[in-house]
């Protein structure tokens, strides 16, 4: 664990320089986080104007994906503190530059590299630390994953590339009639060209969860491992489109999930936050897959915490205690942009606020694409059921339209 890092003022050579990774809606949340501590932000992005560049001291547009371009950036800027926020980055480079003392990677480098893509946080999880995953196998042809398929994974399945996420590429297989469809799409979906999947056994669960867990630094100097309560979605084609905290859990399931949570947490290790994606069923408890970062159904955070995730991830990596608990329930719903095109305008916000108990945010993404997230609705209430009610209307009422 790293001790609290002096915080010095922006702009001035006494500053604390932190890097973010990737400056999507979540990218911003933490920088706007970091600021509030005086911290100087550098926003990284592939695209110009991303939503955390506009409110970041610095905004660098690179591939992240391209060791050369990420290697000379870091050595050019030279921040305390690398954060990444997206999957898609050159990670080797992080994990040279880590070896070399030169940056501070959150959590790690090591977890940075085994969570860019689906097989090594799946070998870790269920091959070394032994936790229940849902059955799954590797392949890296049609003929293989039908082998593997008739080989034990049996139907229903799901067919996923090793790099990708939102649910790209993926799909779910009923019967022998959908396994070349799910290949060809997978092969389109993934987020580089190389032709590995995924299949897993379908798990039938009962909800799905997201329990974000916080490693910070204690009074004592040790790692403390916190949680937020669980936080329960909705996953439409395998993107999240509503959220809310606290999802009930029985008392068994819950210390299953810390159990499970704190084992992957550790592993990875660093200081940080990590949003681990669980399937619940009665009491039997599966890991499906960790962010070493702020999770997307954790935006619900922003009306149902003293610290938001966002808050909770700014604090851990500075090395600053965090506090995980709940201030009220409470639910988030997406906003689509329905249309395709630049400078989007959005009607409906004053109606869309005037539903009791409702906030919004506005990414200010520079493109709109029909099921690109361009907002989220956010709501607190007394019970969850009204918070999602509430949240989903609020969502409805905004209308993004072409300038
Ligand atoms: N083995 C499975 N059994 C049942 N449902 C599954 C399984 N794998 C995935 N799903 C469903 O699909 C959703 C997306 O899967 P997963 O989290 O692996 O993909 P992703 O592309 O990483 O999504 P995201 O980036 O939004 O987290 C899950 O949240 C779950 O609802
Ligand atoms: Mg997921």
């Amino acid at each position: 664990m790293s001790q609290p890092l002096s915080l010095g003022t922006p702009l001035s050579p006494t500053a604390t320089r932190v890097m973010l990774l990737g400056s999507g809606e979540l990218g911003k949340e933490v920088l706007i986080a970091l600021q509030r501590l005086g911290v100087e932000t550098i926003a990284v992005d592939r695209y110009e104007h991303a939503p955390g560049q506009q409110v970041a001291h610095h905004a660098r547009t690179i591939a992240m994906s391209d060791p050369e371009a990420l290697r000379a950036l870091i050595e050019a800027e030279r921040p305390a503190l690398v954060v990444p926020e997206i999957e898609a980055i050159a990670t080797p480079v992080l994990q040279e530059l880590e070896a070399q003392g030169l940056v501070r990677v959150i959590p790690t480098a090591r977890a940075a590299r085994l969570t860019m893509d689906r097989e090594g946080i799946r070998r870790l999880a269920a091959e070394t630390l032994g936790l229940p995953t849902s059955p799954y196998a590797f392949c890296d042809s049609l003929e293989e994953l039908q082998q593997a398929i008739d080989g034990g994974i049996g139907y229903p399945c799901v067919v996923k590339p090793v790099m990708s996420s939102s649910g790209k590429g993926q799909s779910k297989l009923d019967g022998p009639q959908d396994v070349r469809k799910a290949w060809d799409y997978a092969m389109a979906g993934g987020r580089v060209s190389h032709g590995r999947v995924i299949v897993e056994g379908f798990i039938d669960f009962d909800y799905e969860i997201t329990l974000l867990t916080v490693r910070s630094v204690g009074a004592d100097g040790q790692a403390e491992t916190s949680f937020c309560a669980p936080i329960g979605h909705v996953q439409v084609s395998g993107d999240y489109v509503e959220s809310w905290q606290p999802h009930p859990m029985s008392p068994a399931a819950l210390e299953k999930a810390q159990h499970i949570a704190r084992a992957v947490t550790q592993d990875l290790g660093g200081q940080g936050l990590f949003g681990v994606e669980l399937f619940v069923k009665g009491d039997q408890v599966w890991f499906s897959e960790v962010s070493p970062r702020p999770h997307d159904t954790g935006m619900v955070t922003m009306a149902t915490q003293w610290q938001s995730e966002f808050e909770l991830h700014a604090r851990a990596i500075l090395g600053l205690p965090v506090d995980t608990s709940l201030k009220s329930p409470g639910a988030s719903a997406v906003i689509y942009g329905g249309v395709e095109g630049t400078g989007v305008v959005f009607e409906g916000v004053a109606e869309a606020l005037r539903v009791p108990g409702t906030d919004i945010r506005l990414f200010g993404k520079p493109e709109s694409f029909s099921k690109r997230r361009m907002g989220v609705a956010l709501a607190h209430a007394d019970d969850v059921d009204t918070a999602r009610v509430r949240a989903k209307e609020a969502a409805g009422k905004v209308r993004p339209r072409l300038g």
